[in-house]
């Protein structure tokens, strides 16, 4: 089976990386790996290249940002040519980002099988660009990989016919368990002067917290009570950067004495980061997965998530916008410290390993 497999922003990294390694065992995949392009800094894509060990790209389609109309329709009308070309088999997409509807559009369209892994997660709300992009995919796709008992829920309740449906586990967490040993050699910690167990990590990029100047100012109120009480490491992605600056935001941000203000982190800086915090703010999806592996408190700054199993079994909190809430939920997770959760059917570091193993069997 000719096989093109799709990333092309930062979380697709740490999914498609185990995912290569696994065809190895299969001499009947034949796997070629397209970079979209959509993330491009050396610090948001590069880095995650040398450290996961993913081969380069065969093909990179340079499409860079954009508005989502402009960025999807680039990488449709990029890779469109990149499919006549190699006349795959099949597409491979994982997650939920504009490069992942794309690329599974412009593959349906030209009649190649689509593979989504992490199919099934919702948020149920269509605000949000991901789920948009999650919802699309799934509708196209040939075969769903489901990280989490939601996932199967959701897509039986869509229609979606069972033989279509793999529960495989989290991709996420093989490279997280992959990579455990070799984060903890990192010297991060000691390069900011922090003490495990002693300091908080915070990220944040969702369009709904970081867009609107109102929400992001009102988070920064919250981050100027929280590093009183501990530091707080925060490295930032540019397009929260980007609008701290717009929203006249950056004096205040300058001026917290507990803040450590990073560029992006590479992933073993950042999994070391995360395993010895004492708690995790954040409106990242894969960052509840992994904490919840980590056993370290995580308090999600959103209203809902498409991964409850890390709220049911993990050890994650939604805390909404809402600084007064955030803040009481910080409190809590303060005074209850570090509390290890379940480990979630299947997040066992071989979720790869079984993708790989349903491929090698398919045929339409
Ligand atoms: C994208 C994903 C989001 C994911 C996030 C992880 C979509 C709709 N969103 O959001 O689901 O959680 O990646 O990071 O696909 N930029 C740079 N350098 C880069 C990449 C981006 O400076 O290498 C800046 C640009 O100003 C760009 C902005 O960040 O306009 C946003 O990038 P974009 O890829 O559009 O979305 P993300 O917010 O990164």
């Amino acid at each position: 089976m000719k096989l093109i497999n799709v990333c092309g922003a930062r979380p697709n990294f740490m999914k498609i990386a185990p995912l290569m390694r696994a065809y190895r065992a299969h001499p009947g995949i034949a796997p070629l790996l397209v970079h979209t392009g959509q993330h491009y800094d050396e610090k948001m894509s590069r880095l995650f290249f040398d450290e996961l060990e993913i081969p380069r790209p065969d093909i990179n389609l340079e499409v860079g940002s954009g508005s989502h109309a402009r960025q999807t329709a680039a990488i449709l009308e990029r890779f469109e040519p990149v499919l006549l070309e190699h006349r795959p088999d099949a597409v491979l997409v994982v997650g939920d980002v504009n490069s992942t509807v794309a690329c599974a559009l412009a593959a349906a369209k030209l009649g190649a099988a689509v593979f989504h892994v992490e199919a099934g997660l919702r948020s149920f709300d269509r605000r949000m660009p991901e789920e948009i992009n999650r919802v699309l995919t799934d509708a196209i796709s040939d075969l769903l990989f489901v990280s989490e008992p939601s996932g199967l829920e959701n897509l039986r309740r869509e229609g979606i016919p069972e033989h279509r449906i793999h529960f495989v586990g989290n991709v996420m967490i093989d490279t997280l368990e992959r990579c455990r040993e070799r984060a903890a050699a990192s010297g991060i910690l000691e390069a900011l002067g922090l003490e495990p167990g002693n300091y908080a990590v915070l990220t944040l990029h969702r369009p709904s917290n970081v867009d609107d100047p109102a929400v992001l100012a009102g988070l920064v109120g919250a981050l100027e009570e929280i590093q009183r009480d501990l530091p707080v490491a925060f490295p930032i992605h540019p397009r929260t950067r980007k609008s701290l600056a717009c929203a006249g935001l950056e004096n205040r941000i300058k001026a917290m004495s507990g803040l450590r203000l990073l560029d992006p982190l590479g992933y073993l800086d950042f999994l070391r980061l995360m395993s010895e915090a004492a708690v995790v703010l954040t409106d990242s999806g894969g960052i509840q997965e992994e904490t919840t592996i980590l056993g370290v408190p995580c308090l999600t700054l959103r209203d809902s998530t498409e991964r409850p199993v890390t709220i049911a079994e993990g050890t994650n909190r939604l805390v909404g916008m809402d600084p007064d809430r955030l803040l009481a939920g910080y409190r809590e997770a303060r005074r209850q410290g570090r509390r290890s959760g379940r480990r979630p059917e299947k997040w066992d570091g071989r979720a790869a390993e079984r993708i790989a193993a349903v491929l090698a069997d398919w045929h339409r």
